[in-house]
């Protein structure tokens, strides 16, 4: 429910559109990413980043604020309170990570009880804000033992990351509990990576190469993308450094007919065409919402391909018999490698999800691998850390494709070095880097003649 003050604006306090973003993230009706787009405009734009803040830092923190949270209550919210419990995330958030003076936080979390017309909800909600603000030292004594707490991550993750890196495991958390770089890609075609470090140097920005990809750029500080000289003109794409291997590695040569099989947001469709302009280039996209994001993503680059809607595993809805000479198969996948980007799958990814994804993974795999030319290659990439949704994945593929073999990943790219991430029993596992790259693998196939 809506307070005279918020009537009287068009525009609502963030806290407010914080707890509507995370009640809907909390009830499974959206990520954080389609939440925030849907909601940021109902609060000011100079209160955009505050409500970005709220929200991205509750689902950073989440796993250990929850925990603290039902420790806290005596009876977990109902569901039809969920906006509740927003709300009291929201005030744990504030009270630990925030600059908001503690009495400041409890009074406003007090006040969006009735903002949300649950009065009978302000004694509760100041207890327990009152009371972690006081004990949370001996409260995190308490609950230290428990993963969500000490990791900050899902408890059923943690397990597999210990079980399957155990190496890798404490850079992995560490990885998944920090803030990610801003890393853009530079359109070689339009300006080189030295030039365009000038440019961004003449506007006061700082950055430094990515040692992998020739392309990249790491900014020490986050900008705006309109800050980024000729972003508009398609001179440089916002894309993490282990994403932009893909294209280096498929390495396109004019003339190629490429299929770019799950498309969105076209990353990497805008990425093969800087890299050779005149590829013939097919992007397949299951969600029609998300496709538009490849249209306009392409006509900012000023490059065209043919964009096609549909499952790519269901061949006879968009694929005409014309195969292809290299394949870019970048599947969906639990996106255990980008949590610090997607926070979110600290709150709703849950081991059921894996076994559906690793199903899809199979079916595009196995049906997209028919329309690919003999001696064709196909690179196979997610931004997973789990071996069941690659080097297994990959291992299963093998074992029934007979003409399917894994060659290594700078077959068709000498100067590619092979120096990230570490070799697995197919392919190549990369991890999240707490200032560099995410966490991603590639495996690259040729289809025997
Ligand atoms: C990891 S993302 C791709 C990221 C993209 N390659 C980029 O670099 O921007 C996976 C994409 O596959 C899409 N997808 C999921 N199932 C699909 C299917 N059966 N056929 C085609 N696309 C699918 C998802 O909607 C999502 O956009």
């Amino acid at each position: 429910m809506m307070t005279s003050a918020d009537t009287n604006s068009v525009h609502q306090k963030p806290r407010h559109v914080a707890i509507k973003v995370l009640s809907n993230i909390l009830l499974k009706k959206g990520s954080l990413s389609t939440q925030l787009a849907r909601h940021q405009s109902s609060v000011a734009i100079e209160h955009a980043p505050l409500l970005k803040e709220l929200c991205f830092g509750v689902c950073h923190q989440y796993p250990k604020l929850n925990s603290i949270g039902l420790h806290l209550l005596a009876h977990p919210f109902e569901e039809k309170d969920t906006d509740l419990y927003a709300l009291l995330l929201l005030g744990f958030y504030q009270l630990k990570y925030m600059n908001t003076p503690d009495h400041a936080a409890i009074n406003e979390s007090v006040e969006a009880c009735r903002y949300l017309d649950k009065e009978w909800a302000t004694k509760l909600i100041n207890a327990v804000l009152r009371r972690y603000q006081r004990e949370e030292s001996e409260i995190i004594d308490q609950l230290i033992k428990m993963p969500s707490v000490e990791f900050n991550h899902p408890k059923w993750l943690v397990k597999r990351f210990k079980k399957h890196w155990s190496e890798q495991f404490e850079k992995t958390i560490i990885s998944g509990n920090s803030r990610p770089p801003m890393c853009i890609r530079v359109n070689e075609q339009q300006v080189s990576r030295e030039t365009y470090i000038e440019k961004l140097q003449e506007e006061g920005i700082d950055c430094f190469e990515g040692p992998y990809s020739p392309t990249s750029l790491y900014l020490k500080k986050a900008v705006g993308v309109n800050q980024l000289p000729n972003f508009l003109d398609g001179e440089v794409s916002v894309q993490d450094e282990a994403a932009q291997l893909s294209a280096h590695i498929l390495s396109p040569k004019n003339g190629d007919k490429i299929l770019d099989a799950c498309a969105a947001p076209g990353g990497k469709t805008g990425h093969l065409l800087e890299m050779s302009p005149f590829i013939e280039l097919t992007a397949v996209e299951l969600e029609p919402w998300r496709l538009e994001k490849i249209e306009s993503n392409l006509e900012r680059l000023s490059y065209q391909a043919d964009l096609i809607c549909a499952d790519a595993s269901d061949l006879s809805a968009w694929w005409d018999n014309n195969q292809f000479d290299k394949i870019l198969l970048d599947v969906p996948c639990s996106a255990t490698g980008v949590i610090r980007r997607n926070p979110d799958i600290k709150i709703n990814r849950k081991p059921a999800d894996i076994e559906e994804l690793l199903v899809i993974q199979k079916a595009i795999l196995n049906n997209v691998w028919k329309t690919l030319k003999p001696n064709g290659y196909m690179l196979y990439a997610t931004c997973s850390l789990l071996p069941e949704e690659n080097e297994q994945q990959i291992a299963d593929f093998l074992e029934t494709q007979k003409d399917a073999h894994e060659i290594p990943l700078n077959s068709l790219n000498e100067t590619l070095k092979i120096e990230w991430g570490i070799e697995v029993s197919h392919g190549r596992q990369l991890f999240p880097n707490e200032n560099g790259h995410d966490g991603f693998y590639y495996c690259l196939l040729k289809k025997k003649a």
